[in-house]
């Protein structure tokens, strides 16, 4: 039965969560009109991920696309605030769905973040001069002195994953999947910020800005790709025996800066 022939206080509740994702209904789940009985076995997790945020189903390119942003940034490590976070959750006693919560609760603009600011600047660039606007963008932050978002690393000096992520977006250019309008704006705007090259979230922002995906979901999918790894290392540290483990060795202490000892 369809909501609309329900008795108007029925309609109300019915609507009250009105969804054009998910119709769920006793021995039906769809997705976007989709049933899960034909989408097992016949898509994808990355064509799923898509279907989900877009509403249509993605060309095998564009899948393909997407794919290589969700396995980039899966994990960088306990070096990654992220995932030191997660693991520092588990060794003081969190489960594993906190653990992971609180390394998602890391990921901001300077960390994990930034794709959404760089679809943000990588839309606003006019592409009728790339060289031009890049150049243009690029004065602009360093004139209030902040940091262009997608570019430079605090440990890379040249970020692994920007090349086959960049060189992904090329063969996807030459074989029609995606138009090159904004890989050639965010190549400008390394080649305006030389030497500080592009980073994984400026090389993804650069892939989800072909694909049209919305600057907010780009933060969104980076979470869904990170979290792979925070459960990893959620995993792997509940086999381990250590309890309160915090941020540094327990004979190293921070630095103390304040006033020297003193008594009242
Ligand atoms: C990641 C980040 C914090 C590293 O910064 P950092 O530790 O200062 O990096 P470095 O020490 O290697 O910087 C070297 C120089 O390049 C500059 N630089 C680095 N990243 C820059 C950026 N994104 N925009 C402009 N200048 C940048 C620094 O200001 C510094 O200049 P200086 O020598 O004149 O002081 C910084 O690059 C950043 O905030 N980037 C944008 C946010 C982002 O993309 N984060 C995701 C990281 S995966």
């Amino acid at each position: 039965m369809s909501t609309d022939e329900l008795a108007p206080g029925r309609k109300e509740g019915a609507d009250w969560w009105a969804t054009a994702i998910s119709d769920i209904r006793p021995g039906v789940i769809r997705f976007h009109g989709y049933p899960i009985e034909e989408l097992i076995g016949a898509v994808s997790f990355p064509q799923m991920v898509w279907l989900m945020v877009r509403g249509e189903l993605p060309t095998p390119g564009e899948a393909r696309l997407l794919e290589q942003t969700l396995v980039a940034a899966v994990d960088h490590g306990p070096q990654a605030p992220s995932i030191a976070a997660t693991r520092m959750a588990v060794s003081c006693g969190l489960a594993v769905n906190n653990a992971i919560a609180t390394g998602v609760n890391l990921l901001g603009d300077v960390h994990g973040g930034a794709g959404q600011q760089c679809l943000e600047m990588l839309y606003g660039l006019d592409a009728s001069d790339p060289a031009a606007a890049a150049g243009e963008v690029v004065a602009s932050y360093k004139a209030r002195k902040a940091y262009v978002p997608g570019f430079g690393h605090r440990f890379h000096p040249r970020d692994p994953r920007r090349d086959p992520l960049i060189a992904a977006a090329q063969q996807a250019v030459a074989d029609g999947t995606i138009s090159g309008r904004y890989l050639e704006l965010a190549l400008a705007v390394e080649t305006a910020l030389d030497p500080v090259p592009m980073n994984v979230d400026g090389a993804t922002a650069t892939i989800y800005a072909e694909l049209g995906v919305p600057a907010e979901l780009a933060r969104g999918l980076f979470v869904l790709s990170r979290s792979v790894g925070l459960l990893a290392h959620a995993h792997e540290q509940q086999q381990q025996p250590t309890r309160i483990k915090g941020p540094l060795p327990k004979p190293v202490t921070p630095t103390y800066t304040g006033h020297p000892p003193r008594s009242l």
